[in-house]
C-alpha cells in the first residue's frame, strides 16, 4: 500500500474546521504509519460539518454514527464489485463503511472508488464526502480519485439517469421531513413536482424519507439490496401506505432493522430501516441494532410492515377474516379543530350531579370506563376536575350541526393507546374533544355489540399490528378513525351477543379478573381467534393501565 506522491486534497468548498482537519489527515497519510484509527479521523470530518449546522430538524441533516453505517452495510452484504449508492450522502459515512467492507473483501481501491455513488442537496456536505473518500482511497490504496460520482443535487428530482436500475446496493439515512409541521413541510411547488414524479405513490403527508425509499427501489435491479433509515412511524402510517404497497410488489420487504430511539445525538426519533430486495418470501426477519440474533416471523401482508414490528414487540399475530367491518354498521370519525375551538370557549368546571354535558378528553377514556370526576384533566391549557360544556341557547349553525351528530349514543375511543381503550356513551350526552375517535352505530341498539368488538383482545392486536411505531412512545400506537373504520367484525352469533352482555357488565363496574377473562375468551371465540397468547397479552396490557 503506497501513498500518492502529491497528496493535496481539494479543500475548496469545505468549512474551515473541516479543511484544517482534512489537511492534517492528508499530512498523516503522506507521512505513512497510519493505522485503523484513521477511520475515526475521517468520520470526524463529517462530525465537524454537523457541528456547523444549526437547525438539524428543519434541514433533516442528522448524520449517522459510523457503527450504524457499518452494521447496515454488513446487513445488506455489500461485496466486491457492487455499485453502492447513498441518495442523501451527507458527509459520506455509509459510502466510507461500504468502501471499507469492499476493501476487506479484496476489491481494489480504484474499482471501489469507481463503484461509489452519492448525491446530496447540500454542496458543503458533498465537498466533505468527496474529500473524506479521496483521503480514504489515498490511505488504503495510494490512489487519488476524483470521486466524480458524488454529486450535488436533489436526490428525488435530479439523480443522474444512468444510476437508475444500476445500483447493486442503496443505503443511507435520508432526511426525515414530517409533513405535519410547518418548518419541515414541503412547499407547494415542490409538492407539485414530487406528485408528478411519484404519481399514485405520493400523498401530501408522506414523509420525505419514504420518497427516498421509493427512489432506492428505482435505482435498484432485481438482485439489489436496499436499506434506508426512516422514522419508525412510516412503517404503519397511512400516508405511506401506497408507497409500501408498491415497494412490496417491486422489491419486497425482507427484514426490518430496528435502530431505536437513541442512535442520533442531535434528535430523539425512533428509527428503523426496511431492508428490501429479491423476491417475496413467506418469512421476514427483525434485527435489532447491535444484536447478532435476528428474529423470524411470518411475512406480513403486502404493505403492512408495522405488523412485523408489532410481532417483534410481542403482539400476537391475528388474522381477522370477515365480510363486515366497522364502517358497514357505524360512522367512525374524528373531530376537527373547529370543534375544539368551540369547546375551548365553553368548557367550565362542573359540580357533582351537574346536568350540563360532560366533556370527554383522551385522558378520561380508559378501557370500558369514563374517568370524569376521578382524574384531573388538562383542556385548552386549563386544568379541570369535572369539565362540563356550557352551551348557549342559540349556538351558531355549524356548532348546532356538530352537537346534533355528537349528542347520540356512541363509543368514544382514545387515540394514543397500548390496547384499544373505549367507552360506550349510552345516553349520548358526553361531548368528545379532538383527538378522540367517535364511533356512532347506525342502529343504537347495537352499541354494546360494538363495544364488545372494538374493546376485544382481537381488535387490540389487530390495531396495534396495523399501526405499530406510530405512537409517541415505543409501547403505544396512534389510532386513526380511517384505520378503525376497517376493523373486521365477527359474524353475528350467540358468542358476540354474550360478549356484548359482558362488555356492558364490565362497563357497569364489574371489572374483576374473572369477568375480563370471560369477556376476552368469549370475544376470541366470536372472532374465531385462538385465545392462547392473545388473552394474556391483552389482560397484561389492560392491567398496566389500571393496576
Ligand atoms: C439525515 S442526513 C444523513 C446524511 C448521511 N446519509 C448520513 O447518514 O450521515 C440527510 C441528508 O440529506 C440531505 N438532503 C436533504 N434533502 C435532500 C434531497 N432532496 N436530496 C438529496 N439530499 C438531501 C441533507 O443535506 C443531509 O445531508
Amino acid at each position: 500500500m503506497g501513498t500518492p506522491t502529491e497528496l493535496t486534497p481539494d479543500l475548496s468548498g469545505l468549512p474551515s474546521p473541516v479543511a484544517a482537519a482534512a489537511k492534517a489527515v492528508a499530512q498523516r497519510i503522506q507521512q505513512g504509519g497510519t493505522g485503523e484509527e484513521l477511520i475515526s479521523e475521517l468520520v470526524d470530518l463529517g462530525r465537524l460539518r454537523e457541528e456547523e449546522l444549526t437547525d438539524h430538524r428543519a434541514s433533516g441533516a442528522v448524520f449517522t454514527p459510523y457503527a450504524v453505517a457499518e452494521e447496515l452495510v454488513e446487513r445488506v452484504a455489500i461485496g466486491p464489485g457492487d455499485t453502492v449508492c447513498d441518495p442523501s450522502v451527507g458527509p459520506g459515512v455509509f459510502l466510507l463503511a461500504a468502501a471499507e467492507r469492499k476493501y476487506r473483501h479484496g476489491e481494489s481501491v480504484p474499482s471501489i472508488a469507481r463503484n461509489l455513488r452519492g448525491i446530496d442537496i447540500d454542496p458543503v456536505s458533498v465537498a466533505v464526502a468527496r474529500c473524506t473518500l479521496q483521503l480514504w482511497a489515498a490511505w488504503r490504496g495510494g490512489y487519488w480519485s476524483p470521486m466524480e460520482s458524488i454529486v450535488e443535487g436533489d436526490g428525488l428530482l435530479e439523480t443522474p439517469q444512468e444510476w437508475f436500475g444500476n445500483c447493486d446496493a442503496v443505503i443511507g439515512n435520508p432526511p426525515f421531513l414530517g409533513q405535519f409541521k410547518s418548518d419541515t413541510a414541503r412547499n407547494k411547488h415542490r409538492s407539485g413536482l414530487l406528485k408528478e414524479r411519484f404519481s399514485h405513490r405520493y400523498t401530501g403527508y408522506i414523509d420525505e424519507s419514504m420518497l427516498f425509499v421509493l427512489l432506492g427501489v428505482e435505482l435498484s435491479h432485481k438482485n439489489s439490496r436496499i436499506a434506508l433509515i426512516v422514522p419508525t412511524s412510516v412503517l404503519g402510517s397511512e400516508s405511506s401506505r401506497a408507497a409500501r404497497e408498491w415497494i412490496d410488489q417491486t422489491a419486497p420487504l425482507k427484514a426490518i432493522w430496528l435502530g431505536g430511539r437513541s442512535i442520533f445525538d442531535a434528535v430523539n426519533v425512533d428509527v428503523s430501516a426496511p431492508i428490501l430486495g429479491g423476491s417475496r418470501s413467506s418469512q421476514c426477519e427483525v434485527l435489532r441494532y447491535g444484536s447478532k440474533q435476528p428474529l423470524q416471523f411470518t411475512a406480513p401482508p403486502i404493505g403492512q410492515w408495522a405488523a412485523l414490528l408489532a410481532a417483534a414487540n410481542g403482539t400476537p399475530q391475528v388474522q381477522l377474516a370477515s365480510q363486515h367491518n366497522l364502517s358497514d354498521i357505524s360512522e367512525v370519525s374524528a373531530d376537527f379543530r373547529d370543534a375544539y375551538y368551540w369547546l375551548a370557549k365553553r368548557v367550565t368546571e362542573g359540580q357533582i350531579g351537574d346536568c350540563r354535558h360532560q366533556l370527554a378528553t383522551v385522558g378520561l377514556i380508559d378501557p370500558f370506563e369514563f374517568m370524569h370526576g376521578n382524574v384531573e384533566v388538562k383542556f385548552a391549557k386549563q386544568r379541570f376536575q369535572r369539565p362540563v360544556v356550557e352551551i348557549e341557547d342559540q349556538p351558531p349553525q355549524p356548532l348546532r350541526n356538530w352537537l346534533q351528530r355528537r349528542l347520540t349514543p356512541k363509543l368514544l375511543v382514545a387515540s394514543q393507546t397500548r390496547v384499544v381503550e373505549c367507552y360506550a356513551d349510552q345516553h349520548g350526552d358526553v361531548l368528545p374533544s379532538t383527538p378522540l375517535i367517535t364511533i356512532t352505530p347506525r342502529d343504537p341498539s347495537r352499541l354494546w355489540h360494538l363495544l364488545a368488538a372494538v374493546g376485544s383482545p382481537a381488535a387490540s392486536a389487530w390495531a396495534v399490528s396495523a399501526s405499530a411505531g406510530t405512537g409517541l412512545s415505543q409501547g403505544t400506537v396512534r389510532l386513526r378513525a380511517s384505520l378503525l373504520a376497517e376493523l373486521p367484525l365477527p359474524m353475528s352469533s350467540k358468542l358476540w351477543d354474550e360478549g356484548a352482555k359482558l362488555a356492558r357488565q364490565i362497563q357497569s363496574g364489574d371489572r374483576t379478573h374473572e369477568t375480563m377473562v370471560r369477556f376476552g375468551e368469549t370475544m376470541n371465540k366470536a372472532y374465531k381467534t385462538p385465545s392462547e397468547g392473545l388473552l394474556g397479552w391483552w389482560i397484561s396490557r389492560i392491567q398496566k393501565k389500571r393496576p
